[in-house]
């Protein structure tokens, strides 16, 4: 059996709501604030979902908003688990949006997200380890690992021109 009846982790999540008019920016669409709070939101659900502990975001990065959300828009945020770490794991979140008179989804934003389990005293704990399935699997896995290599890169860039 697999599925939530199953007792297994899972490995993904979907969170779906409608924007609404609380959630716009000056320009009439919907506040990236907004966007970025319900990509933490649907990105904890996930890790914690997976880890089976709380779970704390130390690193979001490769955030995209490829189109704006309307108020009254359908959101959709889509998380999953694409590398797990010792203590960590990386999820990949897409956001999609639509009228919801009309059935075609737009795409409009992506990122990737780390997030660390913590134990009941606040250190960082195992998580349980997850194992690319399929060739989709093993590209999503090494994309985290070519962004972790950049986000290193990044630092040290930002040492070497700011000096911290
Ligand atoms: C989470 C926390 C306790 C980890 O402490 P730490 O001293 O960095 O712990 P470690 O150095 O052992 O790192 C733990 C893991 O996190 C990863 N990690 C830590 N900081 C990271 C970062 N900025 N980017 C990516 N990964 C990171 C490490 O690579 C390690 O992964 P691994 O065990 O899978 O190899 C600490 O960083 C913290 O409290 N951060 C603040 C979190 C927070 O307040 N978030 C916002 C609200 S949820």
């Amino acid at each position: 059996m697999t599925g939530p009846e199953s007792g297994e982790p899972k490995r993904s999540i979907t969170l779906r709501f409608l924007a609404e008019p609380g959630d716009v920016n000056f320009g009439g669409k919907v506040h990236g604030g907004a966007v970025m709070k319900w990509i933490d939101q649907v990105g904890y659900t996930c890790a914690a979902g997976w880890t089976g502990t709380y779970c704390v975001t130390v690193y979001l990065g490769g955030l995209h908003f490829l189109a704006p959300i309307h108020v009254g828009d359908l959101v959709e945020l889509q998380a999953l688990v694409i590398r797990t770490g010792k203590t960590s794991l990386d999820i990949a979140v897409d956001v999609y949006a639509r009228d919801p008179k009309h059935p075609v989804r737009r795409r409009t934003g992506h990122c990737v997200i780390v997030f660390v389990a913590l134990n009941p005293a606040g250190k960082p704990a195992p998580v349980p380890q997850w194992r690319p399935e399929d060739e989709l699997d093993q590209a999503l896995e090494r994309y985290a690992v070519r962004l972790a290599e950049l986000r290193k890169q990044m630092d040290l860039e930002m040492e070497r021109q700011l000096g911290r």
